[in-house]
Protein backbone atom coordinates (compact mmCIF):
# COMPACT_ATOMS: atom_id res chain seq x y z
CA UNK A 1 0.00 0.00 0.00
CA UNK A 2 3.07 2.42 0.60
CA UNK A 3 3.17 3.27 -3.36
CA UNK A 4 -0.58 4.02 -3.17
CA UNK A 5 -0.75 6.34 -0.42
CA UNK A 6 2.57 7.67 -1.64
CA UNK A 7 0.62 8.41 -5.33
CA UNK A 8 -2.37 8.98 -3.19
CA UNK A 9 -0.29 12.44 -1.32
CA UNK A 10 1.41 13.26 -4.69
CA UNK A 11 -2.03 13.61 -5.86
CA UNK A 12 -3.28 15.86 -3.26
CA UNK A 13 -1.49 18.49 -4.34
CA UNK A 14 -2.36 17.73 -8.34
CA UNK A 15 -5.47 18.27 -7.05
CA UNK A 16 -4.88 21.68 -5.28
CA UNK A 17 -2.94 23.30 -8.50
CA UNK A 18 -6.27 22.67 -10.17
CA UNK A 19 -8.10 24.31 -7.86
CA UNK A 20 -5.72 26.76 -7.97
CA UNK A 21 -6.42 27.47 -11.62
CA UNK A 22 -9.97 27.18 -11.20
CA UNK A 23 -10.14 30.34 -8.80
CA UNK A 24 -7.44 32.47 -10.90
CA UNK A 25 -9.65 32.21 -13.75
CA UNK A 26 -13.12 33.09 -11.58
CA UNK A 27 -11.10 36.20 -10.29
CA UNK A 28 -9.81 36.69 -13.28
CA UNK A 29 -13.56 36.94 -15.04
CA UNK A 30 -12.60 33.86 -17.80
CA UNK A 31 -15.60 31.72 -16.71
CA UNK A 32 -15.16 29.45 -19.43
CA UNK A 33 -11.57 28.86 -18.60
CA UNK A 34 -12.79 28.69 -14.60
CA UNK A 35 -15.44 25.89 -15.54
CA UNK A 36 -13.05 23.67 -17.98
CA UNK A 37 -10.44 24.00 -14.67
CA UNK A 38 -13.41 22.99 -12.16
CA UNK A 39 -14.30 20.39 -14.45
CA UNK A 40 -11.22 18.88 -14.54
CA UNK A 41 -10.03 19.43 -10.93
CA UNK A 42 -14.07 17.46 -10.23
CA UNK A 43 -13.03 14.90 -12.81
CA UNK A 44 -9.44 14.26 -10.24
CA UNK A 45 -10.87 14.75 -7.20
CA UNK A 46 -13.87 12.13 -7.88
CA UNK A 47 -11.34 9.86 -9.13
CA UNK A 48 -8.92 11.00 -5.82
CA UNK A 49 -12.40 10.26 -3.34
CA UNK A 50 -12.85 6.47 -5.07
CA UNK A 51 -9.60 5.42 -4.85
CA UNK A 52 -9.60 6.08 -1.53
CA UNK A 53 -13.31 4.75 -0.58
CA UNK A 54 -13.55 2.04 -2.29
CA UNK A 55 -9.44 0.31 -2.87
CA UNK A 56 -7.72 2.11 0.49
CA UNK A 57 -10.32 2.49 2.99
CA UNK A 58 -11.44 -1.23 2.88
CA UNK A 59 -7.84 -2.40 3.48
CA UNK A 60 -7.85 -0.87 7.19
CA UNK A 61 -11.44 -1.83 7.83
CA UNK A 62 -11.12 -5.33 6.92
CA UNK A 63 -7.68 -5.37 8.68
CA UNK A 64 -8.74 -3.40 12.07
CA UNK A 65 -12.32 -3.80 12.11
CA UNK A 66 -13.03 -0.54 12.42
CA UNK A 67 -15.72 0.75 9.95
CA UNK A 68 -17.27 3.94 12.25
CA UNK A 69 -14.01 5.28 12.56
CA UNK A 70 -11.27 7.17 10.91
CA UNK A 71 -12.42 6.21 7.87
CA UNK A 72 -16.40 7.35 8.53
CA UNK A 73 -15.37 10.30 9.21
CA UNK A 74 -12.99 10.84 6.00
CA UNK A 75 -16.13 9.48 3.98
CA UNK A 76 -18.48 12.04 5.16
CA UNK A 77 -15.63 14.78 4.39
CA UNK A 78 -15.83 13.55 1.08
CA UNK A 79 -19.44 13.99 1.04
CA UNK A 80 -19.00 17.59 1.96
CA UNK A 81 -16.26 18.65 -0.16
CA UNK A 82 -18.65 17.40 -3.04
CA UNK A 83 -21.22 19.50 -1.84
CA UNK A 84 -19.09 22.28 -2.19
CA UNK A 85 -18.20 21.56 -5.26
CA UNK A 86 -21.82 21.63 -6.56
CA UNK A 87 -21.90 25.63 -5.29
CA UNK A 88 -19.08 26.24 -6.86
CA UNK A 89 -20.39 24.79 -10.09
CA UNK A 90 -23.70 26.59 -9.50
CA UNK A 91 -22.17 29.85 -8.89
CA UNK A 92 -19.41 29.52 -12.10
CA UNK A 93 -22.62 29.33 -14.13
CA UNK A 94 -24.50 31.82 -12.84
CA UNK A 95 -20.67 34.46 -12.86
CA UNK A 96 -21.72 34.72 -9.16
CA UNK A 97 -17.96 35.84 -8.10
CA UNK A 98 -18.78 36.22 -4.62
CA UNK A 99 -20.56 33.23 -4.00
CA UNK A 100 -17.63 31.55 -6.09
CA UNK A 101 -15.06 32.48 -4.02
CA UNK A 102 -16.85 31.90 -0.93
CA UNK A 103 -17.64 28.37 -1.12
CA UNK A 104 -14.14 28.11 -2.97
CA UNK A 105 -12.43 29.26 0.77
CA UNK A 106 -14.62 27.14 2.53
CA UNK A 107 -13.54 24.02 0.47
CA UNK A 108 -9.83 24.49 0.52
CA UNK A 109 -9.80 24.95 4.21
CA UNK A 110 -11.78 21.83 4.43
CA UNK A 111 -9.08 20.26 1.52
CA UNK A 112 -6.06 21.32 3.71
CA UNK A 113 -7.73 19.97 6.86
CA UNK A 114 -8.63 16.96 5.14
CA UNK A 115 -5.76 16.38 3.64
CA UNK A 116 -3.42 17.15 6.38
CA UNK A 117 -5.45 14.23 8.57
CA UNK A 118 -4.71 11.78 5.85
CA UNK A 119 -1.17 12.23 5.47
CA UNK A 120 -0.37 12.08 8.94
CA UNK A 121 -2.57 9.79 10.36
CA UNK A 122 -4.79 7.61 7.87
CA UNK A 123 -2.54 6.90 5.46
CA UNK A 124 0.57 5.70 7.60
CA UNK A 125 -2.60 3.68 9.69
CA UNK A 126 -3.01 1.64 6.28
CA UNK A 127 0.37 1.48 5.04
CA UNK A 128 0.70 0.16 8.44
CA UNK A 129 -2.98 -1.92 9.15
CA UNK A 130 -1.60 -5.17 7.53
CA UNK A 131 0.50 -5.84 10.16
CA UNK A 132 0.26 -3.11 13.13
CA UNK A 133 -2.96 -2.76 13.90
CA UNK A 134 -3.72 -6.02 13.36
CA UNK A 135 -0.45 -7.08 15.84
CA UNK A 136 -1.51 -4.43 18.38
CA UNK A 137 -5.30 -6.10 18.90
CA UNK A 138 -3.43 -9.36 19.52
CA UNK A 139 -0.68 -8.07 21.74
CA UNK A 140 -2.66 -5.30 23.90
CA UNK A 141 0.87 -4.42 25.72
CA UNK A 142 1.45 -2.74 22.86
CA UNK A 143 -1.15 -0.63 22.98
CA UNK A 144 -3.39 -0.81 26.29
CA UNK A 145 -6.67 -1.59 25.37
CA UNK A 146 -6.00 -2.57 21.87
CA UNK A 147 -6.85 -0.63 18.68
CA UNK A 148 -4.37 1.17 16.50
CA UNK A 149 -0.88 2.94 18.19
CA UNK A 150 -0.03 6.19 16.10
CA UNK A 151 2.83 8.45 16.82
CA UNK A 152 3.14 12.20 16.43
CA UNK A 153 6.76 13.10 16.72
CA UNK A 154 6.24 16.90 16.83
CA UNK A 155 9.84 17.75 17.87
CA UNK A 156 11.14 19.53 15.01
CA UNK A 157 7.92 21.25 14.36
CA UNK A 158 6.85 25.01 14.91
CA UNK A 159 3.79 25.62 16.87
CA UNK A 160 1.02 25.31 16.52
CA UNK A 161 1.57 22.67 13.97
CA UNK A 162 1.99 19.79 16.58
CA UNK A 163 -1.17 20.96 18.32
CA UNK A 164 -3.08 21.12 15.16
CA UNK A 165 -1.73 17.66 13.88
CA UNK A 166 -2.59 15.95 17.25
CA UNK A 167 -6.37 17.16 16.99
CA UNK A 168 -6.56 16.22 13.86
CA UNK A 169 -5.14 12.72 14.99
CA UNK A 170 -7.68 12.53 18.03
CA UNK A 171 -10.39 13.39 15.37
CA UNK A 172 -9.76 10.03 13.30
CA UNK A 173 -8.73 7.55 16.71
CA UNK A 174 -10.35 4.89 16.00
CA UNK A 175 -12.00 3.69 19.81
CA UNK A 176 -9.33 2.05 21.74
CA UNK A 177 -6.65 3.70 20.04
CA UNK A 178 -3.91 5.64 21.64
CA UNK A 179 -2.09 8.53 20.32
CA UNK A 180 1.55 9.04 21.41
CA UNK A 181 2.73 12.54 20.90
CA UNK A 182 6.71 13.74 21.31
CA UNK A 183 7.50 16.64 22.12
CA UNK A 184 10.59 18.96 23.63
CA UNK A 185 8.41 20.71 26.14
CA UNK A 186 4.60 20.47 28.23
CA UNK A 187 2.06 21.00 25.76
CA UNK A 188 -0.35 22.97 28.30
CA UNK A 189 -2.73 24.69 25.96
CA UNK A 190 -3.33 21.00 24.52
CA UNK A 191 -4.08 19.37 28.48
CA UNK A 192 -6.77 22.18 28.52
CA UNK A 193 -8.57 20.81 25.33
CA UNK A 194 -7.75 17.38 26.16
CA UNK A 195 -9.81 17.42 29.86
CA UNK A 196 -12.54 19.30 28.21
CA UNK A 197 -13.33 16.42 25.50
CA UNK A 198 -12.92 13.73 27.82
CA UNK A 199 -9.04 12.19 27.16
CA UNK A 200 -6.70 11.07 29.35
CA UNK A 201 -3.10 11.25 29.22
CA UNK A 202 0.35 9.91 30.58
CA UNK A 203 3.55 11.73 30.45
CA UNK A 204 6.99 10.69 30.58
CA UNK A 205 10.39 12.10 29.82
CA UNK A 206 13.32 10.25 28.06
CA UNK A 207 17.09 11.02 28.71
CA UNK A 208 17.10 13.51 25.96
CA UNK A 209 14.52 15.90 27.57
CA UNK A 210 11.86 14.42 24.74
CA UNK A 211 8.15 14.69 26.86
CA UNK A 212 5.94 11.39 25.58
CA UNK A 213 2.36 11.81 25.70
CA UNK A 214 0.34 8.72 25.69
CA UNK A 215 -3.26 9.97 25.29
CA UNK A 216 -6.57 7.90 25.03
CA UNK A 217 -10.52 8.47 25.29
CA UNK A 218 -11.21 8.55 28.50
FE1 LIG B 1 -9.85 11.71 1.30
FE1 LIG C 1 -6.94 12.00 -0.09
Amino acid sequence: MTSLTSSLIAHHKLCDGLYADAEAAAHGGHWQECADALQLFRKEIEAHFATEEQVLFPVFEKATGVTAGPTLVMRTEHDQMRRLIGDMATAQANHALGQFAGAGETLLIFMQQHNMKEENILYPMCDLSDDSAVECRQQPARAAGGGVRCVIDGRDLLPPEPLELTLAALDVLPAGGELLLQLFCRPHPLFQILRRNGYVWQESVLGDGTHEIHIRKA
